[in-house]
């Protein structure tokens, strides 16, 4: 039995994720293969419920499940509390505590969405460009870390770092789902000044030389690659880069094709995986039944395709997603003027539905 850990966490997180499990239960039955769910606590509810971000049971529970599909956590009224009870302290939790190395964001143009692009829809039409971004390893968990005092002046301190083992993984990840693409990887790094880059494109180099030589390799400085994306996104297939340059280029990658809210990403590690949408709990429009459910849906289709290996299943929902929005279906984020908007579910029913 495939086990499922869900945590819906905060805002439109439960909303949406209603909705991701509405088509893993449609595709439980197409599959013919039964898919067990346990609903578990992380985030801004988990402090309201134990005291904390990430309770040891939440821990425990998703280090027991075959994949984890999660919301979105936080909202303002947590957002005054130290950093360790932060609810963005639960990802970083998960993403360590699980090893999930590899944070895999497609930034994809849907056809029906060009024009909400802020580019010329000839810069964005076509867009398929995957963010490979290393997730636990760099500046959000070098130590030390910090913020301390000496001789009455307070200094912020956080620290670069990565090992070779850590570039090593998350290159072959790249350079692997660059072979299932157009065969074409973009290594991003800073090597003209920081340390960690220059040993990062040091090692892509030899992995590439050893393991990949028939991908075609690029290097490029991240303020360059950055500048590259509003230019000329279709250079782009695969972006491969460390966590806090990921971190960065994939809100501006996802950014191109106008829809942030609809696009989803898969955190990987060797035995674990966590599957959620890239935006976050947008507490100003939660509990209302406006927020966009694809993001989460396409988790879903994420979460089937590398944890279940159904490649095929997952595509028939990106094309489901497709139809319905082909058919002018819109939630109201994605709506313009005169289109029929529908809610959160009507959404997910409809994508049910077409599938
Ligand atoms: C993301 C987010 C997180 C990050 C925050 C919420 C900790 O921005 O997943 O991109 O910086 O990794
Ligand atoms: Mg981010």
């Amino acid at each position: 039995m495939f086990k499922i850990a869900v945590i819906p966490g905060d805002g439109i997180g439960t909303e949406v994720t209603s909705q991701a499990i509405r088509i893993l239960k449609k595709a439980s039955q197409i599959l013919n293969e039964p898919l067990e769910f346990t609903e578990l606590k992380a985030g801004g509810i988990a402090i309201d419920t134990f005291g904390k971000p990430l309770p040891e049971e939440t821990l425990k529970a998703a280090l027991a499940s075959d994949a984890v599909l999660l919301g979105a956590v936080g909202g303002p009224k947590w957002d005054s509390l130290p950093y360790e009870l932060k609810p963005e302290q639960a990802l970083l939790g998960l993403r360590k505590g699980l090893e999930l190395y590899a944070n895999i964001r497609p930034a994809i143009m849907f056809d029906a969405l060009v024009s909400a692009s802020s580019l010329k829809s000839e810069v964005v039409k076509g867009i398929d460009i995957v963010v490979v971004r290393e997730l636990t390893g760099g500046i959000y968990f070098g130590r030390p870390a910090g913020i301390f005092e000496e001789n009455g002046t307070r200094r912020g301190v956080n620290t670069m770092t990565y090992t070779v083992p850590e570039i090593e993984r998350i290159a072959h990840t790249a350079f692997r789902l660059a072979k299932t693409r157009k065969n074409k990887v973009t290594s991003v790094d800073k090597a003209n000044i920081l340390h960690t880059s220059m040993l990062w494109r040091e090692v892509v180099n030899e992995i590439h030389k050893k393991d990949y030589p028939d991908v075609q390799l690029d290097h490029m400085y991240v303020d360059n690659a950055s500048m590259q994306l509003v230019r000329n996104p279709k250079h782009f297939d695969v972006i491969l880069t460390e966590n806090m340059f990921g971190d960065i280029l994939s809100d501006e990658a996802s950014m191109l094709t106008g829809s942030i809210g609809m696009l989803p990403s898969a955190s990987i590690g060797e035995t674990h995986a966590l599957y959620e949408p890239v935006h976050g709990s947008a507490p100003d429009i939660a509990g209302k039944g406006l927020a966009n459910p694809i993001a989460s849906i396409l988790s879903a289709a994420m979460l089937l395709e590398y944890s279940l290996k159904q490649k095929e299943l997952a595509r028939k929902i990106f094309r489901a997603v497709e139809g319905v929005l082909g058919e002018g279906c819109r939630t109201a984020d994605i709506a313009s003027a005169g289109q029929n908007v529908l809610s959160t579910e009507e959404m997910g029913r409809r994508i049910e539905n077409a599938l």
